[in-house]
Protein backbone atom coordinates (compact mmCIF):
# COMPACT_ATOMS: atom_id res chain seq x y z
CA UNK A 1 0.00 0.00 0.00
CA UNK A 2 1.42 3.38 -1.14
CA UNK A 3 0.99 5.87 1.99
CA UNK A 4 1.17 9.50 2.33
CA UNK A 5 2.31 10.71 5.70
CA UNK A 6 0.69 14.11 6.61
CA UNK A 7 2.12 15.35 9.77
CA UNK A 8 6.04 14.15 10.54
CA UNK A 9 5.85 14.80 14.22
CA UNK A 10 6.38 11.66 16.97
CA UNK A 11 2.89 10.12 15.80
CA UNK A 12 4.43 10.60 12.45
CA UNK A 13 7.13 9.06 12.55
CA UNK A 14 5.90 6.28 14.31
CA UNK A 15 3.71 5.08 12.13
CA UNK A 16 6.07 5.36 9.33
CA UNK A 17 8.12 2.79 11.20
CA UNK A 18 5.25 0.84 12.31
CA UNK A 19 3.70 0.92 8.57
CA UNK A 20 7.49 0.03 7.04
CA UNK A 21 7.60 -3.10 8.72
CA UNK A 22 4.07 -3.67 7.14
CA UNK A 23 6.03 -3.92 3.91
CA UNK A 24 4.14 -0.69 2.86
CA UNK A 25 5.66 2.61 1.20
CA UNK A 26 5.49 5.90 2.84
CA UNK A 27 5.64 7.80 -1.14
CA UNK A 28 4.88 11.00 0.62
CA UNK A 29 5.68 13.01 4.06
CA UNK A 30 4.24 16.62 4.48
CA UNK A 31 5.37 18.82 7.95
CA UNK A 32 5.12 21.81 8.48
CA UNK A 33 8.39 23.05 6.74
CA UNK A 34 7.02 21.38 3.13
CA UNK A 35 3.38 22.40 3.94
CA UNK A 36 3.09 23.36 0.61
CA UNK A 37 3.84 20.15 -1.42
CA UNK A 38 0.08 18.90 0.13
CA UNK A 39 -1.50 19.32 -3.13
CA UNK A 40 -3.92 16.93 -4.89
CA UNK A 41 -1.56 15.90 -7.66
CA UNK A 42 0.89 14.70 -4.97
CA UNK A 43 -1.71 12.76 -2.44
CA UNK A 44 -3.14 11.29 -5.68
CA UNK A 45 -0.06 9.18 -5.68
CA UNK A 46 -0.38 7.54 -2.50
CA UNK A 47 -3.67 5.05 -1.88
CA UNK A 48 -3.88 6.12 1.36
CA UNK A 49 -3.34 9.73 4.15
CA UNK A 50 -2.39 9.38 7.73
CA UNK A 51 -3.01 12.74 9.33
CA UNK A 52 -1.59 13.39 12.39
CA UNK A 53 -0.52 17.22 12.57
CA UNK A 54 -2.01 19.80 14.40
CA UNK A 55 -5.69 20.95 15.62
CA UNK A 56 -4.81 23.95 14.06
CA UNK A 57 -3.74 22.53 10.02
CA UNK A 58 -6.12 19.66 10.05
CA UNK A 59 -9.35 21.09 9.07
CA UNK A 60 -7.27 22.87 5.59
CA UNK A 61 -5.47 19.13 5.46
CA UNK A 62 -8.52 17.60 5.51
CA UNK A 63 -10.12 19.78 2.69
CA UNK A 64 -7.20 18.84 0.57
CA UNK A 65 -7.21 15.21 0.91
CA UNK A 66 -11.07 15.35 0.56
CA UNK A 67 -10.52 17.28 -2.47
CA UNK A 68 -8.20 14.94 -3.95
CA UNK A 69 -10.67 11.50 -3.50
CA UNK A 70 -7.58 9.59 -1.50
CA UNK A 71 -8.70 8.15 1.60
CA UNK A 72 -7.90 9.61 4.86
CA UNK A 73 -7.38 8.15 8.39
CA UNK A 74 -7.24 11.38 10.60
CA UNK A 75 -5.68 10.60 14.49
CA UNK A 76 -5.88 14.47 15.05
CA UNK A 77 -8.03 15.78 17.76
CA UNK A 78 -8.81 18.77 18.87
CA UNK A 79 -11.66 19.72 15.62
CA UNK A 80 -14.30 17.74 16.31
CA UNK A 81 -16.68 21.26 16.75
CA UNK A 82 -16.38 20.96 12.99
CA UNK A 83 -17.20 17.07 12.39
CA UNK A 84 -20.55 17.45 10.85
CA UNK A 85 -19.09 19.94 8.47
CA UNK A 86 -16.87 17.90 7.73
CA UNK A 87 -18.56 14.84 7.34
CA UNK A 88 -21.27 16.05 4.48
CA UNK A 89 -18.21 17.55 3.09
CA UNK A 90 -16.99 14.08 2.46
CA UNK A 91 -20.11 12.70 1.74
CA UNK A 92 -21.27 15.16 -0.76
CA UNK A 93 -18.18 14.74 -2.42
CA UNK A 94 -17.60 10.31 -2.29
CA UNK A 95 -14.20 10.75 -0.68
CA UNK A 96 -13.46 8.22 1.91
CA UNK A 97 -12.55 9.30 5.66
CA UNK A 98 -11.90 7.80 9.24
CA UNK A 99 -11.19 9.87 12.39
CA UNK A 100 -10.45 8.84 16.03
CA UNK A 101 -10.07 10.13 19.03
CA UNK A 102 -7.29 6.87 19.63
CA UNK A 103 -6.59 4.37 17.17
CA UNK A 104 -5.15 1.34 19.43
CA UNK A 105 -7.30 -1.65 19.80
CA UNK A 106 -6.72 -1.45 24.19
CA UNK A 107 -8.23 2.05 24.08
CA UNK A 108 -11.28 1.05 21.94
CA UNK A 109 -11.59 -2.21 24.03
CA UNK A 110 -11.32 0.26 27.19
CA UNK A 111 -14.54 2.52 24.84
CA UNK A 112 -16.35 -1.03 25.24
CA UNK A 113 -16.04 -1.07 29.19
CA UNK A 114 -16.70 2.19 29.77
CA UNK A 115 -20.14 2.40 28.01
CA UNK A 116 -21.18 -1.16 29.98
CA UNK A 117 -20.14 0.10 32.92
CA UNK A 118 -21.95 3.57 32.49
CA UNK A 119 -24.99 1.97 31.70
CA UNK A 120 -24.81 -0.34 35.19
CA UNK A 121 -23.70 2.62 37.12
CA UNK A 122 -26.49 5.33 35.88
CA UNK A 123 -28.75 2.60 38.17
CA UNK A 124 -26.79 3.40 41.21
CA UNK A 125 -25.89 7.55 40.80
CA UNK A 126 -27.61 7.75 43.68
CA UNK A 127 -24.91 6.52 45.58
CA UNK A 128 -21.88 7.26 43.28
CA UNK A 129 -20.32 10.35 41.36
CA UNK A 130 -18.80 9.87 38.39
CA UNK A 131 -15.35 11.59 37.38
CA UNK A 132 -12.46 11.48 35.12
CA UNK A 133 -8.86 12.13 35.13
CA UNK A 134 -6.32 12.27 31.82
CA UNK A 135 -2.76 12.47 32.17
CA UNK A 136 -0.41 13.45 28.80
CA UNK A 137 2.99 14.73 28.36
CA UNK A 138 3.91 18.80 27.94
CA UNK A 139 3.67 19.58 24.70
CA UNK A 140 0.26 18.49 23.90
CA UNK A 141 -1.82 21.00 22.49
CA UNK A 142 -5.64 20.47 23.44
CA UNK A 143 -7.15 19.71 26.51
CA UNK A 144 -9.08 17.81 27.43
CA UNK A 145 -7.61 14.61 25.58
CA UNK A 146 -9.75 13.32 22.40
CA UNK A 147 -9.91 10.18 24.06
CA UNK A 148 -11.16 11.63 27.31
CA UNK A 149 -13.69 13.80 25.23
CA UNK A 150 -15.05 10.53 23.69
CA UNK A 151 -15.13 8.81 27.17
CA UNK A 152 -17.22 11.92 28.71
CA UNK A 153 -19.40 11.99 25.99
CA UNK A 154 -20.10 7.82 25.90
CA UNK A 155 -21.13 8.31 30.00
CA UNK A 156 -22.84 11.51 29.39
CA UNK A 157 -25.02 9.60 26.68
CA UNK A 158 -25.75 6.42 29.51
CA UNK A 159 -26.19 8.22 32.48
CA UNK A 160 -29.33 10.38 33.18
CA UNK A 161 -27.92 12.95 35.61
CA UNK A 162 -24.63 14.39 33.26
CA UNK A 163 -25.58 16.29 30.73
CA UNK A 164 -22.16 18.44 29.71
CA UNK A 165 -18.70 17.36 30.67
CA UNK A 166 -16.45 20.31 32.15
CA UNK A 167 -12.44 20.35 31.81
CA UNK A 168 -10.59 21.01 34.52
CA UNK A 169 -6.62 22.18 35.00
CA UNK A 170 -4.50 20.60 37.38
CA UNK A 171 -3.36 24.11 38.31
CA UNK A 172 -7.08 25.39 37.88
CA UNK A 173 -9.37 23.51 41.11
CA UNK A 174 -12.77 22.50 40.92
CA UNK A 175 -15.01 25.44 40.97
CA UNK A 176 -18.81 25.84 40.68
CA UNK A 177 -19.40 22.17 39.99
CA UNK A 178 -22.51 21.51 39.55
CA UNK A 179 -24.18 18.11 39.88
CA UNK A 180 -24.77 17.51 36.15
CA UNK A 181 -21.46 18.35 35.32
CA UNK A 182 -19.43 15.63 34.39
CA UNK A 183 -15.49 16.99 35.76
CA UNK A 184 -12.50 16.03 33.52
CA UNK A 185 -9.32 16.54 35.25
CA UNK A 186 -6.40 16.83 33.09
CA UNK A 187 -2.61 16.84 34.38
CA UNK A 188 0.42 17.76 31.66
CA UNK A 189 3.15 15.44 33.02
CA UNK A 190 6.62 14.93 31.50
CA UNK A 191 6.26 12.77 28.93
CA UNK A 192 3.48 10.72 29.85
CA UNK A 193 1.75 9.16 26.41
CA UNK A 194 -1.66 8.89 27.51
CA UNK A 195 -3.57 7.70 31.05
CA UNK A 196 -7.16 7.94 31.28
CA UNK A 197 -9.15 7.11 34.62
CA UNK A 198 -13.26 6.39 34.67
CA UNK A 199 -13.60 6.96 38.74
CA UNK A 200 -17.32 6.28 40.12
CA UNK A 201 -16.72 7.63 44.08
CA UNK A 202 -19.86 6.75 46.99
CA UNK A 203 -19.27 7.20 50.59
CA UNK A 204 -18.28 4.07 50.75
CA UNK A 205 -16.06 3.07 48.30
CA UNK A 206 -14.52 3.68 44.57
CA UNK A 207 -14.26 2.40 41.91
CA UNK A 208 -11.61 2.92 39.29
CA UNK A 209 -11.40 1.97 35.05
CA UNK A 210 -8.08 2.62 34.10
CA UNK A 211 -6.09 2.76 30.30
CA UNK A 212 -2.14 3.20 30.77
CA UNK A 213 -0.69 3.81 27.34
CA UNK A 214 3.15 2.45 27.52
CA UNK A 215 3.90 4.46 24.54
CA UNK A 216 2.80 5.43 21.47
CA UNK A 217 3.01 1.65 19.59
CA UNK A 218 -0.39 0.69 19.90
CA UNK A 219 -1.90 4.15 18.35
CA UNK A 220 0.15 3.94 15.61
CA UNK A 221 -0.50 0.52 14.86
CA UNK A 222 -4.34 1.14 15.23
CA UNK A 223 -3.74 3.80 12.57
CA UNK A 224 -2.07 1.53 10.11
CA UNK A 225 -4.33 -1.18 10.90
CA UNK A 226 -7.30 1.51 9.82
CA UNK A 227 -5.48 2.51 6.64
CA UNK A 228 -5.64 -0.89 5.97
CA UNK A 229 -9.02 -1.01 6.53
CA UNK A 230 -10.03 1.87 4.99
CA UNK A 231 -8.21 1.74 1.79
CA UNK A 232 -11.01 -0.14 -0.89
CA UNK A 233 -13.86 1.88 1.39
CA UNK A 234 -15.48 5.04 0.51
CA UNK A 235 -17.22 7.06 2.79
CA UNK A 236 -17.75 8.23 6.95
CA UNK A 237 -16.25 6.13 9.60
CA UNK A 238 -15.17 6.86 12.91
CA UNK A 239 -12.69 3.87 14.00
CA UNK A 240 -15.46 2.59 16.49
CA UNK A 241 -16.61 1.14 13.38
CA UNK A 242 -13.96 -0.57 12.39
CA UNK A 243 -13.30 -2.93 16.12
CA UNK A 244 -15.61 -5.12 16.00
CA UNK A 245 -15.79 -6.47 19.54
CA UNK A 246 -19.21 -8.95 19.76
CA UNK A 247 -18.32 -12.07 21.30
N1 LIG B 1 -5.92 9.35 17.40
C1 LIG B 1 -4.89 8.83 18.07
O1 LIG B 1 -4.78 7.60 18.26
C2 LIG B 1 -3.83 9.77 18.57
C3 LIG B 1 -2.71 9.29 19.26
C4 LIG B 1 -1.70 10.18 19.61
C5 LIG B 1 -1.80 11.51 19.27
N2 LIG B 1 -2.91 11.96 18.61
C6 LIG B 1 -3.05 13.35 18.14
O2 LIG B 1 -2.30 13.45 16.93
C7 LIG B 1 -1.80 14.78 16.77
C8 LIG B 1 -0.28 14.73 16.53
O3 LIG B 1 0.35 14.17 17.65
P1 LIG B 1 1.95 14.11 17.75
O4 LIG B 1 2.23 13.58 19.10
O5 LIG B 1 2.54 13.45 16.55
O6 LIG B 1 2.30 15.68 17.71
P2 LIG B 1 3.68 16.37 17.25
O7 LIG B 1 3.61 17.77 17.75
O8 LIG B 1 4.84 15.52 17.63
O9 LIG B 1 3.59 16.36 15.64
C9 LIG B 1 2.76 17.21 14.90
C10 LIG B 1 3.50 17.52 13.61
O10 LIG B 1 2.64 18.24 12.71
C11 LIG B 1 3.48 19.11 11.98
N3 LIG B 1 2.75 20.14 11.25
C12 LIG B 1 2.57 21.45 11.58
N4 LIG B 1 1.85 22.07 10.60
C13 LIG B 1 1.59 21.13 9.65
C14 LIG B 1 0.91 21.16 8.42
N5 LIG B 1 0.32 22.26 7.94
N6 LIG B 1 0.81 20.00 7.71
C15 LIG B 1 1.36 18.85 8.17
N7 LIG B 1 2.04 18.79 9.34
C16 LIG B 1 2.16 19.91 10.06
C17 LIG B 1 4.43 19.65 13.04
O11 LIG B 1 5.58 20.25 12.44
C18 LIG B 1 4.75 18.38 13.81
O12 LIG B 1 5.88 17.72 13.28
C19 LIG B 1 -2.24 15.53 18.03
O13 LIG B 1 -3.48 16.17 17.76
C20 LIG B 1 -2.47 14.41 19.04
O14 LIG B 1 -3.41 14.77 20.03
C21 LIG B 1 -3.91 11.12 18.25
Amino acid sequence: MKIALIGYGKMGKMIESIALDRNHEIVLVIDQANAQDLTIENLQKADVAIEFSTPQTVLQNLETAIKAKVPLIVGTTGWYGHLQEVKDNCISTGSTVMYGSNFSVGVNIFFQINQQVAKMMNKFSDQYDVGMEEIHHIHKLDSPSGTAITIAEDIIHEFDHKNEWVDVKSDDPVTNHKPEHLIIESYREGEVPGTHAVIYDSDVDRIELKHIAHGRQGFALGAVIAAEWLKDKSGFYSVKEMYDFKA
